[in-house]
């Protein structure tokens, strides 16, 4: 197993300090140059280290996201190691560094700053949200691109900046094909609606609600419960007093679950329906026989679907011992938009590599892998999963 750096504290000196005296060690202009390319460090013989930043929850309620997606990117970066990449004349060994935000916008925010202290070439992250929304703020003043393999609020990629890039559907999309499908499909008469007051789960709601009433259909009720909160009782005393045939949830698995625990306590027969985030084993474990038959709207294509999805399931249980739990697969695929975007340009330095990654398109494991003009992932698609028989089955596939 490649050391990594994971950490909460910043375990190197300055940037700048190490390039002065990288400088100071010079001994030829190439040298120099080199030294002084962000994300990059070099000597003129040997292999170009190049450090890629990666930030996720990897402690607390949240870590199981973080930690399956900071696998996803560690299996790009020894694939790229092992196959040798070359970044011009040299060969690239790419190193993470790795940094635990806690799912917090404020610790979010310290570790993009830690990241652009760093240089690194690029950083693939956050998974959320609320901290993937201010961390790009920075990364933007820095100049380093910011691949988002997990956070999907539209907001992220709407912002009009240059160094921003997601690999995954947004919530305009997944959130807006669940409205129209609650309606026009299911046609679900009297819908409710619960979020966890997350720049996530709150996007998503909103989209939800919007399309909803587009598509002319009745929200009775609209709630929330803080991210930390483990009981909805008057939540869903209000929800099944207004009478709801089908309850969207914007949040991730944990609360889902004790949300249909609570909910079949009650003895509810409202459909539950959840978005991103809520289609991973944890939920079913969680929920145990209240989770059964539970939907929710997933971004991609189920992992067996995909031609290269078997080969990717197993190479990573080889390689961690553990099954793909979420976003693993994207992980990949952003740090792989990295490196393909440094190869091409023949250099590590984001000033240089940004427009080969503006135009890139290449097969990932999730798909086509291109970015509109906002740096959104084009043609995203959104997956309705239920959970029959203790298992998350897909149901169907929309967009692309
Ligand atoms: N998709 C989730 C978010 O944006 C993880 O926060």
């Amino acid at each position: 197993m490649r050391p990594r750096h994971t950490s909460s504290v910043d375990p190197r000196p300055p940037s700048r300090d190490r390039r002065a005296a990288l400088f100071a060690l010079c001994a030829s202009a190439l040298a120099c140059a080199l030294a002084a390319a962000p994300g990059t460090t070099a000597r003129a013989a040997g292999p170009l280290t190049v450090r890629i930043g990666f930030v996720a929850p990897l402690s607390g309620d949240y870590a199981n996201y973080g930690h399956d997606l900071e696998n996803g990117v560690q299996l790009a970066l020894d694939d790229a190691n092992a196959q040798g990449i070359k970044i011009g004349e040299q060969t690239a060994h790419f190193e993470l560094i790795a940094i635990d935000d806690r799912a917090d916008p404020r610790q979010g925010v310290q570790a993009a700053a830690r990241l652009a202290n760093q240089n690194v070439a690029a950083v693939v992250g956050h998974f959320n949200s609320g901290t993937a929304i201010p961390a790009s703020r920075i990364y933007e003043s820095a100049g380093i691109p910011m691949i988002d393999p997990a956070a999907t609020n539209p907001v992220i990629t709407s912002q009009g900046f240059a160094n921003t890039f997601t690999v995954i559907a947004n919530d305009a999309q997944n959130a807006g094909i669940a409205g129209a499908w609650a309606v026009e499909v299911v046609k679900a008469r009297r819908i409710a609606i619960v979020d966890d007051r997350t720049a996530f789960g709150q996007g998503e709601a909103d989209v939800f609600e919007r399309t909803v009433k587009e598509h002319g259909g009745n929200v009775v009720a609209r709630d929330f419960a803080p991210i930390e909160a483990g009981d909805f009782g008057p939540q869903l005393a209000r929800i099944k007093a207004a009478d709801a045939d089908l309850l969207y949830f914007g949040g991730l698995a944990r609360q889902a679950a004790a949300l249909v625990k609570q909910m079949k306590a009650r003895s509810m027969n409202t459909q539950f329906v959840g978005g991103g985030g809520v289609a991973i084993p944890d939920f079913v474990l969680l929920a145990g026989p209240a989770g059964e038959g539970a939907m929710a709207w997933e971004y991609g294509r189920p992992l067996a679907q995909l031609p290269e999805g078997p080969r990717f399931a197993q190479k990573f249980k080889n390689r961690f011992g553990a099954d793909v739990l979420a976003y693993a697969p994207f992980g990949y695929d952003a740090t792989w938009a990295a490196i393909h975007a440094m190869a091409a340009a023949k250099s590590a330095n984001p000033d240089v590599f940004r427009a080969t990654l503006k135009s890139l398109s290449f097969d990932g494991v999730t798909g086509r892998i291109a970015f509109d003009e906002t740096g959104a992932l084009k043609n995203g698609t959104s997956t309705l999963y239920q959970v029959k028989q203790g298992a998350w089955v897909p149901v169907a596939t929309r967009g692309g």
